[in-house]
């Protein structure tokens, strides 16, 4: 789908969209389409029950004296609630409607809701980056679709009163799907396909941007002392890597300690020994949503050329089970020197993560580390699929995070920590064990996750439930989400970006 801004033009082909406001209040498109229709507008929003809220569409076909297949009305809804959240979300249901009927020319007209939060470029742009993340289709695989069972929109016109601003605001927006949509392809791929060796390939993609990318092989990991993350990976055919990006957006002579973004990327999660029941287990190929969502982020940010340092580390393992798998019992040593006691081979995310975290800390000392893991079902439990659990050591660092998640629509819920959860993870026979007990479980995971923390800022997001979805939303087809992409970007730019 080609997606293009232009002046204000009666389309003579295509469908035409135009916004209708609360009670049925016409936008000055609107009102045009009605009377160059003769009023067929106006008559089909008599007949129906469209009022104009913001989750509303109208389809009016073949309209009168217009040459066009179809004019949809977009509900916008009170024009104080219009944000720029609602008008990607516009977007998304306008071209999932677009290509649920066939059409292939769509164009959208964009006229100032006057009382609105976005002016007409920004609502633009908005429409656009919501039309675009909507449209993502993981369809490599499917080799015997019919025509009428793809998208059909391949045109998408974005009318507003100055095109070349909404362009510019759209111009960031776009270097951010990006990243969103490398992550979905990697996240929607099998196994068989993504193991570390091909996500570092993967990762080492992004070197085009300007972005350092170093791998690390085994061989180096264990020189380092990741025991806790190869001990992990020890199971499985496939080597494991450590993959290391920098983005320097700032000048040379601007040394200061980099964002560090940390990501838990097991390529395949079998639960290894504790091995996972059948049911679902096809689910654990996005156990590496979180190193998606690091390496989706670095894209974006080098995309857009962010005027900031920031670093992503993921941790790459197959948790497999098999004769040279690590047994329950085992006790590992990790980078940090700590001994850890490792009673279920399935809480193998934090093991990766202990490794990542310390190494990060240790050759960057970044001024903050946020991590992103598919780390336990139990956040699940507590939030369901709407919200990730976010944990942290510093309560600045949280409140922002709580704050561009919201603003990006990708929400975020404060969990506990504390020493009463911590003593849960003592081990009898080492200095931690990885699980904690029955309940509590995406806590004690967290606590496991802060005895490989310093004192530096830290936050985890604990993203089980959100990487993958399984219904569509506006602006997220079911599938690879690409979550966490779009706080880490808004993150940076807002509160770690020189201007
Ligand atoms: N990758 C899983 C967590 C997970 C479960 C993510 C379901 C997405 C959907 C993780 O490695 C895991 O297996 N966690 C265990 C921990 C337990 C053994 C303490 C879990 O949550 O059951
Ligand atoms: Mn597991
Ligand atoms: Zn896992």
């Amino acid at each position: 789908m080609k997606i293009q801004f232009a002046k204000h033009e009666m389309p003579t082909a295509g469908a035409l969209a135009v916004a209708v406001a609360d009670e049925r209040k016409l936008a000055a498109s609107a009102t045009l389409a009605d009377r160059l229709s003769k009023g067929a507008v106006g008559r089909a929003l008599a007949v129906s029950r469209f009022k104009g809220r913001v989750d509303e569409l109208l389809q009016i076909l073949a309209p009168g004296e217009l040459k066009l297949d179809r004019v949809l009305l977009y509900g916008v809804g009170a024009p104080a609630t219009l944000d720029p959240l609602v008008a990607e979300a516009i977007g998304g249901r306008l071209v999932a409607h677009a290509n649920g009927v066939g059409e292939t020319s769509l164009s959208i007209a964009i006229d100032p809701i006057s009382g609105s939060k976005v002016g007409a470029a920004e609502f633009a742009a908005r429409v656009a980056q919501g039309a675009r993340l909507r449209s993502y289709r993981f369809d490599k695989y499917r080799t015997k679709e019919k025509p009428e069972q793809k998208p059909s929109v391949k045109k998408l016109t974005i009318m507003v009163e100055d095109p070349a601003a909404a362009k510019r605001a759209y111009e960031p927006l776009e270097r951010l799907a990006d990243g969103i949509v490398f992550t979905r392809d990697l996240v929607a791929e099998p196994a068989n396909v993504i193991y570390p060796e091909s996500l570092a390939a993967a990762a080492k993609q992004l070197a085009r941007l300007g972005v350092e990318v170093e791998v690390l092989g085994e061989a180096q990991m264990k020189k380092l002392g990741m025991g806790a993350l190869l001990g992990v990976g020890q199971g499985s055919e496939r080597d494991s890597r450590l993959v290391v990006m920098q983005w320097n957006g700032l000048p040379a002579s601007r040394k200061k300690p980099p964002v560090a973004f940390i990501g838990k990327g097991v390529t395949f999660d079998t639960g290894g020994i504790s091995i996972k029941p059948a049911a679902g287990m096809e689910e654990m190929k996005w156990d590496m949503g979180g190193a998606g969502a690091v390496i989706g982020a670095m894209k974006a940010l080098a995309g857009r050329k962010a005027k900031a340092n920031v670093v992503g580390v993921v941790g790459l393992v197959e948790n497999m089970p098999s004769g040279t798998a690590q047994r329950p019992g085992d006790v590992v040593r990790s980078m940090s020197g700590q001994t850890i006691e490792v009673i279920n081979t399935d809480a193998e995310g934090r093991l990766v993560l202990a490794d990542a975290l310390w190494y990060t800390q240790q050759r960057f000392k970044p001024q903050l580390m946020i991590d992103l893991a598919t780390l336990t079902g139990a956040i699940m439990v507590a939030l369901g699929q709407v919200q990730a659990g976010l944990f942290s050591n510093n309560d600045q660092l949280a409140e922002r995070l709580l704050g561009v998640g919201r603003a990006e629509g990708e929400l975020l819920w404060r969990m506990p920590l504390g020493d009463a959860y911590d003593k849960l993870i003592n081990s009898d026979i080492a200095d931690v064990k990885n699980v904690g007990g029955r309940y509590g479980g995406s806590i004690t995971a967290a606590q496991f996750l802060q005895r490989f923390v310093n004192n530096t800022p830290w936050a985890h997001l604990d993203i089980a439930g959100m990487a993958w979805s399984d219904k569509d939303a506006p602006t997220v087809p079911k599938g690879a989400t690409g979550y966490g992409i779009r706080i880490l970007n808004r993150l940076v730019a807002q509160h770690y970006e020189e201007r």
